[in-house]
């Protein structure tokens, strides 16, 4: 399904200025979509991404029996089957770029007493999967092939599940989620203790479908989520609202590129998610939160960006977790201030849609940007500008892509992408919008 190479190329072209809202958030439409088919009922949702990676977490749900259906611009509605009432599917499910689709995906079936062949494209195919394949075996699921715990692999769920108490080794939301899906199906109390908290979604989504689930607080980063199994999980209405992770692009190219005035419409502020945001305005970024509300249990509000000087500054570490997908792009923003930018604690980062950390540095380099990684530590020399006119190689990252492109829009001479299709697992019509601010994207 995954469309050809396309190599696109941004060019400096006056200020960005308008108003848009961008597509759903990632993290929320998978989960809407899985609790959806784990619910008995119809779930609606509203607002729901339409790019790759959730579509192909629709298929896989469909594939094991959930009704999924589109109900005109963005609406969807999932028909159910339950907790564990997944069918064994007749061909291999296929998550093509997409991590979190996988991940919790094998959670979601490692809680049903079926078999299931997980596969994705290349750059999926090379990321670790032992690491949540661990704890879904010891509530009794089965790895029953895999080279290395990579993919392809084939899983056979678990026929009685067990409830296990599980500490995540990394702090990912990807495999907390995976526990708490495959926890569902067990009875007795599931919990996960995060030594630092991640996002949300999972717990909160769960909340609202009816689940018996409690947060505490686990030392002075952390929580401590137990989850009631067999829950009966209850369909209700979701409305997702605009991703920050996609946001962040527009936000930093409307930071970065002078004269540039834009509104960025009910961005998603989960202060397990607003890290970026916080870090920005911490480098002097003009930024206001217009318009606080509360949308489908989130907290949003209107981004209104101005053009501005940005000082370098140092990210701690802890922070990493609320915003781990935008380094690349906050190192970006990085380029264009001045002063040196020290990013703390991105082990993460290297196993990514691609290595991250390498990808950054090599993106920056390419522009004239110095830029080193000392540990698992990204230091940005920031001089105020930067010169551009490098080939950046994006390898099937989304997110490399679209920050290489940002740069552009304020570097002095061009910058190419070998191949910015991959944009479309994430933030289908991105390159339709930046142009609507009046960015040159060709
Ligand atoms: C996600 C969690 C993060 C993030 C990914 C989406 C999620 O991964 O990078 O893009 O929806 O749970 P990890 O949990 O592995 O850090």
């Amino acid at each position: 399904m995954h469309t050809d190479i396309a190599p696109l190329t941004a060019r400096r072209h006056g200020p960005l200025k308008g108003r848009l809202r961008v597509p759903g958030d990632k993290s929320i439409s998978h989960r809407a979509l899985i609790l959806g088919a784990l619910a008995v009922g119809e779930t609606r949702i509203l607002g729901l991404l339409e790019g790759e990676d959730v579509l192909n977490t629709g298929k896989a749900v469909r594939a094991l029996g959930a009704r999924v259906e589109r109900h005109g611009a963005r609406e969807w509605r999932v028909h159910g089957v339950g907790v564990g009432g997944f069918a064994e599917p007749a061909a291999p499910l296929d998550f093509g770029n997409s991590g979190t689709g996988c991940r919790l995906m094998l959670g979601a079936v490692a809680g049903c007493p079926i078999a299931a062949t997980f596969d994705g494209d290349a750059s999926l195919r090379r990321r670790p999967m032992r690491r949540v394949l661990e704890p879904l075996e010891r509530i009794g699921a089965h790895t029953l092939s895999s080279s290395e715990g990579r993919l392809p692999l084939r899983l056979a769920g678990a026929r009685d599940p067990i409830p296990i108490v599980f500490e995540p080794p990394v702090p990912s939301a990807q495999l907390k989620s995976a526990v708490l899906l495959a926890g569902l199906a067990a009875p007795g109390e599931t919990i996960v203790i995060e030594a630092e908290a991640t996002r949300d979604h999972t717990e909160k989504m769960l909340v609202h479908f009816g689940a018996g689930v409690r947060v505490e607080p686990h030392g002075t980063l952390g929580r401590r989520i137990t989850l009631a199994g067999q829950p009966e999980l209850t369909p209700q209405p979701i409305v997702v609202p605009a991703d920050p992770s996609s946001a962040a692009f527009p936000l930093v190219a409307a930071v970065i590129t002078p004269g540039s005035d834009v509104i960025l419409d009910g961005v998603m502020l989960n202060p397990l998610r607003a890290g970026l945001v916080a870090t920005l305005i911490e480098m002097g970024a003009l930024i206001e939160r217009v318009g606080m509300r509360n949308e489908g249990g989130e907290e949003v509000a209107d981004l209104r960006v101005r053009a501005g000087a940005l000082r370098g500054v140092e990210v701690p570490a802890s922070r990493a977790p609320a915003m781990i997908d935008e380094y690349p792009v906050l190192a970006v923003a990085a380029a264009f201030a001045e002063g040196t930018t020290v990013m703390r604690g991105l082990k993460e980062l290297r196993v990514k849609e691609s290595d991250r950390l390498a990808a950054t540095v090599a993106l920056l380099r390419a522009n004239g940007v110095t830029a080193d990684i000392a540990g698992d530590d990204l230091i940005v020399e920031g001089r105020g500008r930067a010169v551009g006119g490098g080939l950046v190689v994006t390898h099937m990252d989304h997110r490399i892509a679209m920050a290489a492109l940002v740069m552009g829009l304020a570097s002095e001479k061009p910058v190419k992408t070998d191949d910015a299709s991959f944009i479309a697992t994430s933030f289908p019509g991105f390159v339709e919008l930046m142009r609507s601010l009046g960015a040159d994207l060709r």
